[in-house]
């Protein structure tokens, strides 16, 4: 299978995501599920903040970041994170959110929905919603979200302009983008790129810093910028690879090691915001 397949990315990604929700324990992307303490998924949250949650959305945690803290979200505001999971930074930005405003998350997995709601259910938590679809395709109408967030799924997308476009199109004007996400250091390469498991493992489809910020701007956001959080090396990308069984079908053309090399320093975790004029 070759990642020039959007199709193929959307099942492999799909059917991930899907065995991460249905065993929390399984292998996933951006770490490994089940507790939030793999290479990218660790101590993101403070334990105030998750203290506050039902397990279940604690340990399904996949994320690489907290975008709840970066938005600054304010009571009153309705929020919507693309890519949603188990539902984690919906239920967090819910509680910031308060009564008076909305949280949504998006997902295109079913089995991610079913967590999700059930995670809403326990915190008892009224002003969330979980839509099913897909982040190219938001299921909102223009200009009707104050902020848009999103961890660790830009980089999951076949098409990054349209997701770009499309959270522009929902926000209101004045709306902000803050969202965590993975972007590279450097172009990887070809061979590289195409290896599905990385692909679902957020690394081999995420964008190289400079090609990030240039579809923000062309989406329209202004106030651009992408402040790196953390950088993967050595033995992070070690442990990465281990977790996310990296190496162990891998393609005659790949080395192992060399592969490693690549990605070690290429890596990082990202804040990326922007903001749509008013
Ligand atoms: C790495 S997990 C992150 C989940 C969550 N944001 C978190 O921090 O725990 C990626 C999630 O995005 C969803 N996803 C990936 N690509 C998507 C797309 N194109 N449209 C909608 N959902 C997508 C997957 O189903 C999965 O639930």
């Amino acid at each position: 299978m070759t990642t020039g397949d959007s199709e193929q990315i959307y099942a492999a990604v799909r059917d991930r995501y899907a065995s991460a929700a249905r065993a929390t324990t399984s292998i996933a992307c951006c770490g490994q599920a089940g507790t939030p303490t793999g290479v990218v998924s660790r101590a993101l949250y403070e334990k105030d903040e998750t203290d506050a949650l039902p397990s279940d959305a604690v340990a399904a945690s996949l994320g690489c970041g907290n975008p709840t803290m970066l938005a600054d979200l304010q009571p009153g505001e309705v929020v919507l994170d693309l890519g949603s999971g188990g539902g984690i930074d919906v239920l967090l930005s819910a509680r910031r959110v308060g009564p008076t405003g909305m949280a949504y998350g998006l997902d295109m997995t079913p089995e991610m929905l079913d967590l999700a709601r059930k995670n809403q259910a326990e915190a008892g938590l009224t002003n969330v919603e979980f839509l099913q679809g897909t982040i190219e395709d938001i299921p909102l109408g223009d200009g009707t979200v104050d902020v848009v967030i999103s961890n660790c799924v830009v980089n999951l997308s076949p098409d990054k302009d349209a997701v770009l476009r499309e959270a522009f199109r929902v926000l209101k004007p004045g709306g902000r983008l803050a969202i965590a996400d993975i972007a590279l250091r450097r172009t990887l390469s070809e061979p590289t790129r195409e290896l599905v498991g990385l692909w679902t493992a957020c690394a081999a489809g995420a964008l190289v810093v400079e090609e990030y910020e240039a579809k923000l701007r062309s989406a329209g956001f202004e106030s651009v910028s992408i402040e790196p959080t953390r950088m993967f090396e050595d033995d992070d990308i070690v442990g990465l690879a281990a977790e996310l069984s990296v190496g162990e079908d891998l393609p005659e053309n790949i080395d192992r090691e060399a592969l490693m090399t690549e990605l070690s320093g290429s890596v990082m975790s990202a804040f990326v915001r922007g903001q749509k004029p008013q």
